[in-house]
């Protein structure tokens, strides 16, 4: 099985299970390393389309996390039509929740993603999980550098451990391909001021706040929930506490 991106914050998670379900793991990012814990590391740029031939000789089944703020939507075409190419029977893919509602450089790039794994030959499963854990540590963190912590008004999160996600993407990646299945998101929904009040308590810091209007079509998407899946989702089973009390 191949994991793109199993270097990653996701796919650190994703490998060691892939490897206990008692599958070879070839793992495909920029940067090749030696592969002591069993694991075949090969290099590969999606985004510049170089090496994913190679990369994908007998392989089966990809997972593919390989990603970044930008360009997802090239990558991942680069990584079909490879894949189509190698005769992999199944890619599993994963996207974001509220990928068709933000209009958002990022979003937009991991919706054209999304299309050229649903437009490929080769049999898929997409699985839209709401923010890491991890990703909104960062962001908290980044807010409580400044001196007031700014504070918009009506964004949420639900955000979801990369730890279910991964659990979420094996099972995916052993079962037969599956279309779009159910978003993954976390146990509970917060507004960001409380994520970051959140951190700043388990720091011991305080911080004066100050409101911030987000303005234009994304400020309403988050005001009315747009962003949220607030039924149908499977949800995960850390809570952003346990996390945050693990990490800082
Ligand atoms: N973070 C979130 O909250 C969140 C939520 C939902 C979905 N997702 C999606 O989950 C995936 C993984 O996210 P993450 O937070 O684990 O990302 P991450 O920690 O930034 O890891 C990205 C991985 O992709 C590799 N990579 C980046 N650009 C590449 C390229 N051009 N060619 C080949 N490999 C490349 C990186 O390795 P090298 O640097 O060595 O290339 C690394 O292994 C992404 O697709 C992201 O959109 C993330």
């Amino acid at each position: 099985m191949m994991v793109t991106g199993g270097t990653g914050t996701l796919g650190r998670q994703v490998v060691p299970l892939v490897q206990a379900a008692g599958w070879k793991v070839r793992v495909l990012s920029r940067h090749a390393r030696d592969g002591g814990d069993g694991v075949e590391y090969v290099a590969a740029d999606l985004l510049k389309d170089e090496g994913i031939d190679d990369a994908l000789g007998g392989i089966d089944v990809v997972v593919h996390l390989a990603g970044g703020p930008k360009g997802d939507d090239v990558g991942t075409r680069n990584l079909v039509r490879a894949a189509e190419r190698a005769g992999v029977r199944h890619l599993v893919h994963i996207s974001v929740t509220a990928v068709d509602q933000l209009p958002l450089t990022y979003f937009k790039s991991k919706l054209g993603a999304e299309q050229a794994v649903r437009e490929s030959s080769v049999p898929w499963t997409v699985l839209r999980a709401a923010q890491f854990h991890d990703f909104v540590l960062n962001a908290v963190q980044a807010m409580a550098k400044l001196p007031v912590l700014p504070v918009p008004g009506g964004v949420r999160f639900q955000p979801v451990d990369a730890r279910d996600v991964a659990d979420r993407l094996v099972e995916l990646a052993l079962g037969e391909p599956a279309g779009l299945v159910p978003d993954l998101v976390g146990p509970k929904v917060y507004g960001l001021g409380e994520l970051a009040r959140d951190y700043l308590r388990a720091k011991g810091k305080h911080r004066l706040s100050l409101p911030i209007h987000v303005p234009g079509k994304v400020g309403k998407v988050y005001r009315a929930g747009g962003n949220l899946t607030l039924s149908g989702a499977d949800v995960g089973t850390h809570t952003w506490e346990d996390f945050l009390s693990a990490q800082v």
